[in-house]
């Protein structure tokens, strides 16, 4: 069985080079970090729900003309992707309070923002994913002006969207990070959603008691953080019955 060149680890997902030139191939872990690699533990099932949960965003945000790295799925724990040079950016955009902005700001937990708020982050983990601004971002030449205005045009329709889409699905979005990288083609450059889409990097909530569903529950010990992951598949219609391990797909690329 010939080994697969491992381009990069991350903390919950690994890089492998892909089958062509260009692509690679995406590793989802059942490992979960919460508080910059403070909290680490292993969640049985996960990877393949978030593989699983990210394939059906991404492909989503495909339909309406938005442009990600995501080719295919694989199989359980793999899909396909572009490779794309990424913006070392978080871009987190919120509807409610919630998190570290209900800290900052001592709102309640759940109350509605006036509008959305869009943030931006450093992506270092030496750092601890310091808050940045436009200035530093520029500056810094982490991302050109005109780089940032696609990333903030790109990142409020993909929040309009996916509200609308979770609300049908029972769930509240209280807010979600996104990822982007640079699409080479030729001479030309695109900016596409890179990264995950999934309960790791997004808060739902069940849109009638407020139940948290997403990663909260393991960074605030809630429990069940794998039947939350599975809830929020069921409800989007993509939980075959028998559960994540009924998933169909391709054998893995050796
Ligand atoms: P926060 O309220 O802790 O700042 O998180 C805002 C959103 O970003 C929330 O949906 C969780 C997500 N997030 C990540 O995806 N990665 C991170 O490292 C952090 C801190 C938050
Ligand atoms: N990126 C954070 C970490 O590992 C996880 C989180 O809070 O979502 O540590």
């Amino acid at each position: 069985m010939a080994r697969r060149r491992q381009v990069y680890e991350g903390k919950a997902k690994i890089l492998y080079e892909g089958p062509e030139p260009g692509t690679l191939i995406q590793y989802f872990k059942d490992d979960a970090t919460a508080f910059n690699n403070k909290k680490h533990a292993v969640i049985t099932g996960k990877g393949v729900l978030n593989n699983r949960i990210s394939e059906y965003l991404m492909i989503k945000l495909g339909e309406i003309g938005i442009p990600t790295h995501f080719l295919r799925r694989l199989n359980m724990r793999e899909q396909l992707i572009k490779e794309v040079e990424i913006i070392p950016l978080e871009v987190v955009v919120r509807n409610v309070a919630a998190g570290s902005l209900a800290q900052r700001f001592a709102l309640e937990e759940g109350s509605p923002l006036p509008r959305s708020i869009v943030e931006y982050y450093y992506k270092n983990d030496q750092l601890g994913d310091p808050m940045v601004t436009e200035e530093h971002i520029t500056a810094f030449g982490w991302a050109t002006y005109q780089e940032l205005d696609e990333i903030l045009n790109l990142s409020l329709r993909i929040n309009d969207y996916l509200l609308g889409l979770f609300t049908g699905a029972g769930l509240r979005l209280v807010d979600l990070k996104l990822e982007f990288g640079r699409l080479w083609e030729d001479e030309d450059m695109r900016i596409v959603v890179a990264d995950e889409l999934s309960p790791d990097n997004m808060r739902l909530w069940d849109a009638r008691t407020n139940e948290r569903l997403d990663k909260d529950r393991f960074r605030r010990d809630l429990g069940n953080v794998q039947e939350g992951y599975a809830e929020i598949a069921r409800r989007l219609g993509i939980l075959p019955e028998a559960g994540p391990r009924d998933l169909k797909g391709p054998e893995a690329i050796q």
